[in-house]
């Protein structure tokens, strides 16, 4: 940031004040240290007005030219890091537009006619955010095909499945890990249905009633690529609620992520040991050198809370503001680019760990075989019988019962020990107590029977295209 003085900064609004803010006022009001990142949509921008200014025979052609060269110029200075920052100009609005104005003169001065900082910014904020959404959206493709890639490998591996944390049912690993790919679908969906709001126009709402002049808002929105012009010139300066809904699709992107997360950091725990994730994302201890820790996963965890955190900084932002447009909206960037900027790195990495995870088919394997498992197949077993299924799972309860004091499963049970439980029990049902028995008969749309969970990784693979 350059700190130098730049002359006669304050006259771009204050004429009508008798005494230049404090330093530490101009420090506390200023934004140009992060709004910078809205550059090039502040020129994109700025170049549309000015041609529709002309269009309507607003602004003359020479004038129209100057503004295009000198906005080409100053993309070029910024790109190359030649461009300098004041934040004696407040924000990236001011500093460009009196970049403009010191190397073309008046038509720089000209550019403004029509338009306000309170449309200027709201516009360039969208801008911002659709190419966010189509870079997130990307990445969140790119993650689901690292998924589908190792789903490939585990359609026939078979992992005990949960719930409260207690071996419930055997599944098949690819059918779990296709979970996360349902999830990170209706993320990407999300995605999709935000960025309609997000890609409308609030350019000609002015500082909020609108302008007098005749501008033409549609040719604007074509020009930029919007689908359409915010409608109320008052709620386009003062609503945020685009930035809100886009970070609240971040907090359940991040929270899909952890969850995974989560599971990997138990799983890697020697008492699972179902996976091992290769060196490159785990750290050692500085002390304990028998140590790997799940670092990557810990992190991506972690970063959920931040982006938690920025929802609730924009919810808590907009709540108290009275139409129109408010100062407090400045606040709006900080979070909403970190959470872009969290996203982006935890989907990146969050891919390259998808392809670092060993799986211990073994383990997994063997811990499903601990549990009791099947005990549901065997009560619809009994259902298929005949048996009414409450009664069905009372007489596998006890059955469950008499295992664990023998300590085995049920499918090392003699048939004799079984019928023992109910009569009906004949030599078929071992073929319905083998883990494979058991997810071979889920062969329903949304089952995690092998066959079913191909056919769901084809269908999944061809969304993506
Ligand atoms: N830096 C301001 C922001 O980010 C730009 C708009 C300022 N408008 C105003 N009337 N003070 O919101």
């Amino acid at each position: 940031m350059t700190q130098e003085k730049t002359k006669g900064a304050a006259a771009l609004w204050s004429g009508r004040f008798n005494e230049p803010v404090t330093e530490l006022v101009k420090h506390y009001t200023a934004s140009v240290t992060f709004d910078q990142r809205l550059a090039e949509f502040d020129i994109e921008g700025s170049l549309a007005h000015a041609r529709m200014l002309h269009a309507v025979d607003i602004l003359g052609g020479e004038d129209l030219a100057s503004i295009e060269n000198g906005l080409a110029q100053i993309r070029d200075e910024i790109r190359s890091g030649k461009f300098t920052w004041s934040v004696d100009l407040e924000d990236v609005h001011f500093n460009i537009e009196r970049r403009l104005t010191a190397l073309v003169g008046d038509a720089g001065k000209r550019l403004h006619t029509a338009r306000s900082r309170n449309d200027q910014v709201a516009t360039d904020v969208r801008l911002y955010l659709r190419s966010a959404t189509d870079e997130i959206t990307a990445l969140i493709k790119n993650a689901q095909r690292a998924l589908l890639d190792l789903a490939d490998q585990h359609t026939e591996t078979i992992l005990p499945g949960y719930t409260h944390m207690q071996v419930a049912q055997p599944v098949s690993y690819a059918h779990h890990l296709m979970a996360y790919f349902e999830m990170l679908a209706r993320d990407a969906q999300r995605l999709g249905d935000c960025r309609k709001r997000v890609n409308r126009l609030p350019l000609g709402a002015a500082a909020l009633a609108g302008t007098t002049f005749p501008i033409d808002r549609m040719m604007v929105a074509k020009a930029l690529g919007f689908d359409g012009v915010c409608e109320n010139s008052i709620d386009a300066v003062s609503d945020r609620d685009f930035a809100i809904e886009f970070c609240a699709a971040g907090a359940l992107i991040m929270t899909h992520l952890s969850r995974f997360c989560e599971e990997i950091i138990i799983w890697m725990n020697p008492r699972f040991a179902f996976v091992d994730l290769a060196d490159r994302f785990c750290t050692g201890s500085s002390i304990m050198p028998q140590k790997k820790n799940p670092d990557v996963p810990e992190l991506i965890r972690g970063k959920t809370g931040r982006v938690n955190g920025s929802l609730v900084a924009l919810l808590t932002l907009m709540k108290g503001q009275p139409l129109a447009y408010n100062k407090d909206n400045q606040e709006d960037k900080e979070p909403l680019f970190d959470t872009v900027d969290t996203l982006s790195a935890s989907l990146r990495v969050f891919g390259d760990l998808l392809g670092g995870i060993k799986v211990n088919v073994e383990a997994m394997r063997n811990a499903a075989l601990e549990g009791y498992a099947t005990a549901t197949d065997l009560a619809d077993y009994l259902v298929k019988k005949g048996v009414p299924f409450r009664e069905a799972h009372e007489a596998v309860a006890q059955t469950v019962k008499f295992a664990e004091g023998r300590g085995c499963d049920l499918a090392a049970l003699t048939l004799p020990e079984l019928q023992q439980f109910s009569a009906l029990i004949e030599d078929d049902v071992f073929a319905a107590l083998t883990l494979e028995g058991g997810l071979k008969a889920r062969s329903h749309i949304g089952g995690t029977a092998p066959a079913r969970v191909k056919k769901a990784i084809s269908k999944a693979r061809k969304s993506l295209v």
